[in-house]
């Protein structure tokens, strides 16, 4: 399983390099940027689990590739912009200078604007997935992105900077921002196997994600306050520098890595009773809670 892991890895790792444009008469400087916030790291954790939720509903990875490209696009651009002075005004990536330190802050924004736009172009230009699909995975992606979902998220987070959310509306919070895209990555996974969307097991893979999608966000901000930085390769401590409301500060840190470990069994549980238990599946899922950096 490990080497199926490694090679899927390398396999992203390719397809991100194919889909990346590399010359430009106009742009250069831009498509430096866009190749650097792509190519500079990440553990590729959502286009994994495209691959494995396609995997899941019978397809292969290589129908899935482009898509999962185009959610770690949409999720490269998301980390230019977070890191960006006007948000979190992190520095440091990838254990290297942020896009826009690297690349000043004007050409940073816009090989996220860049970055967001080729998510879509690479789905709509993908084989092998009929054309409803690849609307529906528009659909999805466009949704989870935007508003209601990553960038919908990403605002309530600056917004509630020095106020003290609730529960309930600091796990809104996260399942926007963090969850939102890893749900619909393995919705859309299933969408490029051409999954029936009024299916169990759909809905069942949409509940998995979300669980995972929370987690994941629960972990992120375990680890922002008990990892370094050379770990983390981004600045430990951001978090309550900037006064925001994570996990760890509201529930503290013990029942922060409780609430994450349920929502895993929880996930787990749900491939268990939904026939959908795949070892790819589940070791992500591990992997989502049960991390380092
Ligand atoms: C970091 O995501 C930002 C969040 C949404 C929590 P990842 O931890 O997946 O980032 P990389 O791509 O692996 O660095
Ligand atoms: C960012 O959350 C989520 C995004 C949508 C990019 P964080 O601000 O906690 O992510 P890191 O810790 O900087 O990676
Ligand atoms: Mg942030
Ligand atoms: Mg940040
Ligand atoms: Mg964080």
């Amino acid at each position: 399983m490990l080497n199926d892991h490694a090679t899927l890895q390398l396999q992203i790792e390719e397809s991100l390099q194919q889909h990346l444009p590399t010359n430009s008469q106009i742009a250069q400087p831009m498509l430096n940027a866009m190749t650097y916030a792509v190519m500079g790291g990440g553990k590729r954790l959502r286009p994994m689990l495209v691959c494995a939720g396609s995997e899941a509903f019978g397809g292969d990875y290589n129908s899935a590739l482009p898509a999962g490209c185009a959610f770690e696009f949409i999720h490269a651009y998301s980390l230019i912009h977070d890191d960006l002075p006007s948000m979190d005004d992190d520095e440091l990536r990838h254990g290297r200078p942020s896009t826009h330190v690297a690349f000043g802050e004007a050409t940073a924004i816009l090989a996220g604007d860049s970055l967001h736009s080729l998510a879509f172009q690479s789905i709509s230009e993908a084989a092998n997935i009929s054309p409803a699909s690849k609307l529906n995975i528009i659909s999805l992606l466009s949704k989870a992105a935007g508003w209601p979902g990553m960038s919908g998220g990403q605002c309530l987070d600056i917004e509630a900077e020095g106020k003290l959310l609730s529960l309930t509306e600091l796990e809104m919070l996260h399942a926007a921002k963090t969850g939102a895209l890893i749900k619909s990555a393995l919705e859309v996974g299933a969408l490029c196997a051409e999954a029936d969307t009024s299916s169990t097991a759909y809905k069942a893979i949409g509940e998995f994600g979300a669980k995972i999608g929370l987690a994941f966000q629960v972990v992120d901000d375990i680890l922002d306050v008990t990892q370094t930085n050379e770990v983390l390769g981004k600045p430990a401590g951001s978090d309550e520098g900037l006064n925001k409301n994570t996990f760890p500060r509201l529930l503290g840190l013990d029942e922060s890595k409780k609430k994450a470990e349920n929502l895993l069994q929880e996930a787990l549980a749900l491939l268990e009773q939904s026939d959908l238990k795949t070892p790819l599946l589940e070791m992500l899922a591990y992997r989502a809670v049960h991390r380092t950096f």
